[in-house]
């Protein structure tokens, strides 16, 4: 799937390509009547329209893509994207929206593999209380993961794309045997077609902090089907058997929030942020000595060294503010910037100065300097590019794949 050729798409004017789903192209884009930039996401109407006698089609005619758009743009909170347009131009469908300026959830825990507990929790008792302002307007997300949390500058934390997951079903579920989008975040019930409510988006939620804290998905396995299978079927362990460090009170909380039964689960958004946030409090007068060792910025000179903690269980690195964990190649004092790798299809292999580091679309920390870059993807050329990344700059290499 490509993006429109037009630099116009309704009335808002393309500026540049910021990103790539499963579903559509997302661009930097300008409202020209008010100057607002925006963020465009171009989703294809295409299969809307060849599926005029199925059922899909009815659930995606234009009103039912009107009315899923009306619900999502009501929903004004700090901690959501705002939608602010939706409309339909020619085969395209749009939606403009509030422009975020920073990454993801997804990036963050790509980055060093995954996340300091308490970081995880901070930002997921956002995203509950963010759910829970929704889910009170009747407005389920669907498609809660990591790389709909996108988290600013400032660390602000906004959930993108509410209820797009249905206006782009028609072309959001398979094709063939390829699952377009990830399948690892669903609910049960999701999976099952079922009737769904807002606590699917909370189990949702609990496979991200799962993910966050341990590196490890819950639900992962080789086939689509096997994902599906997982989800329904295993009892993933629990988090603090993956990974010892990870309190027992925080694990159950995990637990509860990805409990198979919506019956189990925590009934609201609400409540999940309150028991995560009691938890953090907890932790606080229990650890003090810990967390101030943790709130304490480290010597500049040694910014990306290992801090032991007076646990003797928890290290962690303090990036510009931001809590991270690192699984690897923590050299001290080393300047570093951020590679976001595109391409157009996604899922090329990418090897960054000759190893494997991931799949298309990903954004990696890497040492300042030069790197070689090489993309591969079967049935197409390999694409290559050298670059030279400075200290704290991100660059996107976008390399264009030829079909052989
Ligand atoms: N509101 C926004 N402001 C700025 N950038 C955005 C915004 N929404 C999305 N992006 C960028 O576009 C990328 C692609 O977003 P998109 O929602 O299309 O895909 P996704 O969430 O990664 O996956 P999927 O298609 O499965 O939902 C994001 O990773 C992000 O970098
Ligand atoms: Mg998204």
């Amino acid at each position: 799937m490509s993006g429109p050729e037009v630099r116009k798409v309704g009335r808002y004017e393309i500026i540049a390509k910021v990103g790539q789903g499963a579903m559509g192209v997302v661009y930097r884009a300008q409202d020209p009547t008010i100057r607002r930039v925006v963020a465009l996401k171009v989703l294809p109407a295409d299969p809307v329209t060849s599926m005029e006698q199925t059922a899909t089609q009815a659930r995606s005619s234009a009103g039912f893509f009107e009315r899923e758009a009306q619900a999502a743009g009501a929903l004004l909170h700090p901690n959501i994207v705002t939608l602010y347009d939706a409309g339909r131009d020619g085969a395209w469908y749009y939606l403009a929206m509030e422009f975020v300026e920073g990454g993801t959830f997804a990036a963050e825990i790509a980055r060093a593999g995954k996340v300091v507990a308490d970081r995880a929790v901070d930002v997921v008792a956002v995203v509950a209380d963010a759910l829970d302002f929704a889910h009170e307007r009747g407005v389920i997300h669907r498609d809660i993961k990591p790389a709909n949390l996108m988290i600013l500058p400032d660390q602000t934390v906004k959930v993108a794309d509410f209820g797009i997951a249905r206006l782009s079903s028609a072309t959001s579920t398979m094709t063939g045997d390829m699952m377009v989008g990830t399948p690892h975040y669903m609910s049960p019930e999701q999976v099952r077609g079922g009737k769904i409510d807002g606590r699917s988006d909370l189990f949702s939620l609990g496979v991200v902090l799962y993910e966050a804290l341990t590196g490890r998905k819950p639900f992962q396995a080789e086939t689509l089907a096997a994902v599906l299978n997982s989800i329904m079927n295993s009892n993933p362990p629990a988090a603090h058997e993956i990974d010892a460090t990870i309190p027992a009170p925080l694990s159950a909380i995990v637990a509860k929030a990805m409990s198979r039964e919506p019956g189990q689960r925590y009934a609201r958004g609400k409540e999940l942020a309150s028991e995560l946030r009691r938890y953090r409090n907890a932790g606080r007068s229990e650890a003090t000595s810990v967390e101030a060792a943790l709130s304490r910025p480290p010597p500049a000179a040694k910014k990306s060294s290992w801090l032991a903690v007076a646990t003797g269980v928890l290290a962690v690195l303090l990036i510009g503010g931001t809590v991270a964990l690192r699984g690897r190649s923590a050299v001290s004092s080393t300047a570093v910037g951020y590679l976001e790798f595109v391409s157009e299809p996604v899922g090329a292999e990418i090897f960054l100065d000759g190893n494997v580091v991931g799949r298309t679309p990903y954004t990696s920390e890497v040492t300042a300097g030069k790197h070689e870059i090489e993309f591969r993807k079967e049935g197409f050329y390999p694409a290559m590019q050298s670059t030279n990344v400075e200290a704290n700059k991100r660059i996107t290499i976008e390399l264009p794949m030829l079909a052989r």
